[in-house]
C-alpha cells in the first residue's frame, strides 16, 4: 500500500503541504496561550466539543446534531471510507485528487473507482454520475477546490451530481475559504440529506498543527458516522484553540485575501516565462507544468525551497505544486524560478 509521500526536511521555504506562511494573528494567539493556561488537565474533553459545535452550527443555521469534529478533516475523511466502504462497495472520487483518498479505499477495504478528470483538469459531472451507478457505489468525493488541480468545480455541478446519485456524497472543501463562501456546498445540505460537507482549520485558519476539521451533514449521517470515531476523541489543546481560531475568525480575513491575490499576482508572473503551464487556481496554491519540472524540483530544493512533486502519478506527470507564502517569500522563490527555466542558473 502508498504511504503518504512528502520528503520533509528543515527547508529554508515550506511551500510543500499547502499551509499558512505565518502563525496566528498576534490578537488570536495571545487569546489562546490566556485560554490554554486554565485548562484542567485531568478532566477528559467535554463542554469544549459542544462549544465549538455551537458556533459552526449557528454560522451555518444548522441544528448541532448536524456538525462533527474531528482531527483534521484527514480523520473525517478517514472515517467516512470506513463507515460507507467495507468488503464489496465502492467509493468514487476523482483523479487527479487529494491523494489520500485512494489510501482510505484501501484501508476501508473497500473498491476504488477513481473518474478521470478532464484535459483541463474540470469534472465532468455525467461520467462522474454515470461511475458512481455503474459500480453501485456507496460513497462518492467530490473535491472543490480540487487538490491538487486548484479548479473549482461549480456549484450547480455539485448539486447535479446529489441530484442524481442516491448514495453519499462528500463534499472535500478544504480550500474552499479561498474561494469564498459562495461556492460551498452546505447551503444545499437541507435539500440533500446524503450529502456531506468536510471542512478544516489547516489551511485558512492556518491551523494544521492543531489538527482540527469537521463535517456537516443530516443528524442521521453524524449518528451514524460517530460510531466509528473512539471516545474523547479531540484533545482539549486543539478545541480550546480552534474554539478561540473561530470566534475571532475575522482576524484571518486579510490573510485569507493577501493569499488569494498573492495566487493571482504569481500566477501573471508564472505565465509570462516560457516554458511553463500555469493552471487557473481557487485556493492557496498553484499547479505548475513543465517538462523541466524534476529539475526544477532539484534545483529549487538546493536553494532550500520545498515544493511539491508529483512524479509519475496519474495526470500529474512534470508538474509542480507551490503553496503561496508571504510576498516576499514569494518573490524569493518566483526569482529562483525565473533563473531556472531562463538557464541563468
Ligand atoms: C483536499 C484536502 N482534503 C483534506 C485535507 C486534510 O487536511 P487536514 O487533515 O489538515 O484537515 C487536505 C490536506 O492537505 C486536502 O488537501
Amino acid at each position: 500500500m502508498p504511504a503518504y509521500d512528502v520528503a520533509e526536511r528543515d527547508w529554508r521555504l515550506k511551500l510543500n503541504a499547502n499551509e499558512a506562511p505565518t502563525t496566528l494573528p498576534p490578537l488570536v494567539e495571545e487569546r489562546v496561550m490566556a485560554r490554554l493556561s486554565h485548562i484542567a488537565f485531568n478532566r477528559y474533553p467535554n463542554l469544549e466539543m459542544k462549544d465549538l459545535i455551537e458556533q459552526v452550527a449557528s454560522n451555518y443555521s444548522l441544528r448541532e446534531e448536524q456538525v462533527f469534529f474531528g482531527n483534521g478533516s484527514s480523520e473525517i475523511i478517514e472515517k467516512l471510507f470506513y463507515a460507507f466502504g467495507g468488503k464489496n462497495h465502492s467509493i468514487v472520487y476523482p483523479e487527479p485528487s487529494f491523494s489520500m483518498y485512494k489510501i482510505y479505499v484501501k484501508v476501508a477495504d473497500a473498491k476504488g473507482v477513481p473518474v478521470g478528470l478532464e484535459e483541463d483538469y474540470s469534472l465532468d459531472r455525467e461520467k462522474f454520475v454515470r461511475a458512481v451507478k455503474d459500480s453501485k457505489a456507496s460513497l462518492a468525493v467530490v473535491c472543490t477546490p480540487n487538490n491538487p488541480t486548484g479548479n473549482l468545480i461549480p456549484l450547480e455541478d455539485v448539486e447535479y451530481i446529489a441530484q442524481n446519485i442516491d448514495c453519499a456524497l462528500v463534499v472535500d472543501e478544504a480550500y474552499l475559504e479561498f474561494a469564498g463562501e459562495d461556492a460551498s456546498a452546505v447551503k444545499l445540505l437541507k435539500k440533500y440529506p446524503h450529502m456531506i460537507v468536510a471542512r478544516t482549520f489547516s489551511k485558512a485558519y492556518g491551523l494544521a498543527s492543531a489538527r482540527v476539521g469537521y463535517m456537516m451533514a443530516d443528524e442521521a449521517v453524524v449518528r451514524m458516522v460517530e460510531k466509528a470515531f473512539m471516545p474523547y476523541h479531540l484533545n482539549v489543546l486543539s478545541l480550546v484553540t480552534a474554539d478561540i481560531v473561530y470566534q475571532m475568525r475575522d482576524e484571518f480575513q486579510p490573510r485569507i485575501y493577501m493569499l488569494r491575490d498573492e495566487c493571482r499576482r504569481v500566477a501573471e508572473e508564472l505565465k509570462k516565462i516560457k516554458g511553463l503551464t500555469v493552471y487557473p487556481s481557487h485556493t492557496n496554491f498553484l499547479l505548475l507544468k513543465s517538462v523541466k519540472a524534476e529539475k526544477l524540483n532539484e534545483y529549487l530544493a538546493e536553494q532550500g525551497i520545498g515544493v511539491r512533486s508529483f512524479g509519475s502519478a496519474p495526470r500529474l506527470e512534470n508538474c509542480l505544486r507551490i503553496s503561496m507564502g508571504t510576498r516576499e517569500e514569494n518573490d524569493l522563490w518566483l526569482g529562483e524560478v525565473k533563473r531556472f527555466m531562463g538557464g541563468k542558473k
